[in-house]
């Protein structure tokens, strides 16, 4: 039976390759979307998840629309990386769908007490206000969730938005806080590992070479969303952050990783935001997260290229 998600997301290049990527694959029932403000702000992520929807032939999806700042900090926004839109690079329609009537987190808390526990996992792909609303509001709802797999945090990478934080869990600590302290299971890919999934010219040229309109907008996203990295790293292209949610729930023996205790820090000015990851078991804190340190490249993207020329 294909597993149950909710996919949280602030579109941005990299949140709509995971989003195609979950709708590629059978293994997995996209429940809906929700859009949260991160990226860019909120009245232009939820119109990106709708964009995406559409690309993919997919108006079945309900897209919510969520929170449009963090707890309790005013929202930090990454256009330098995503350009004006958050979907800069290829011309796609403005989206028809509408959007889903609701709040996105009460459509995250009605799932989750409507469906049969422990069959709903959590996909975060952007800062953890939406997921840390739900929690807050209904503490019930901690002991129905089956998982939480996002992407945030970073150990070895240490940091892309300050020299110590990772951008989803820098704009919104204290939605952090309570996501990593919730007892939920997660599982957390972090830079260090994101930054291993790069789109190279070759790589690149696959997606291109599918010669189908999605194969086409990736290319052009990736081909946007690589100057960034290039520039400031030096990397062979893009990184491909948030597909590494997806192609963890299908493939999880491309990765590896560790359980390991994560702590987030949400006061000191230096450090604010940093994932506090015990990779080598220092402190006898207790472990709450499978910290994601590696994975097979070539396969994540043998995988992607295929799922994607499915749509
Ligand atoms: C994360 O921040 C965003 O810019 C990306 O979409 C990804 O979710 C990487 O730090
Ligand atoms: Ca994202």
């Amino acid at each position: 039976m294909a597993e149950k998600i909710i996919i949280d997301t602030d579109p941005g290049q990299d949140d709509a390759v995971a989003i195609l990527l979950a709708l590629a694959s059978p293994e997995l029932e996209v429940l809906g979307i929700t859009a949260v403000a991160g990226n860019v702000p909120l009245t232009l992520t939820q119109r990106n998840a709708r964009i995406v929807c559409e690309l993919a032939g997919r108006t079945d999806v309900p897209v919510y629309a969520g929170c449009d700042a963090p707890l309790k900090r005013k929202l930090v926004t990454a256009e330098h990386v995503h350009g004006k839109t958050g979907l800069d690079g290829p011309v796609l329609p403005e989206p028809t769908m509408p959007l889903a009537e609701g709040h996105a987190v009460d459509f995250i808390i009605e799932t989750l007490r409507r469906e049969a526990p422990g069959t709903v996992t959590l996909c975060p792909l952007g800062p953890l206000t939406n997921v840390a609303t739900a929690l807050q509001r209904a503490p019930d709802i901690a002991g129905r969730i089956r998982r939480i797999v996002l992407m945030g945090g970073a150990y070895f990478e240490v940091g892309n938005i300050t020299p110590t934080a990772e951008f989803n869990i820098y704009v919104d600590p204290e939605a952090a806080e309570i996501v990593f302290r919730s007892g939920v299971p997660l599982v957390v890919l972090p830079l260090d590992v994101t930054h291993k999934a790069l789109v190279t010219g070759p790589r690149n040229q696959a997606f291109r070479d599918l010669g189908t309109p999605v194969g086409k907008a990736v290319a052009e996203m990736t081909d946007f969303f690589e100057r960034f990295d290039k520039e400031k790293y030096g990397s062979d292209g893009a990184p491909l952050h948030d597909p590494c949610v997806t192609a963890w729930l299908l493939k999880p023996g491309l990765f590896t990783g560790r359980e390991i205790n994560v702590e987030i820090e949400t006061v000191s000015e230096l450090t604010l935001g940093m994932t506090v990851a015990d990779w080598w078991g220092i402190t006898d804190r207790p472990k709450n997260a499978l910290f994601i340190g590696d994975l097979d490249a070539d396969g994540f993207f043998s995988l992607l290229t295929e799922r994607l020329g499915r749509l």
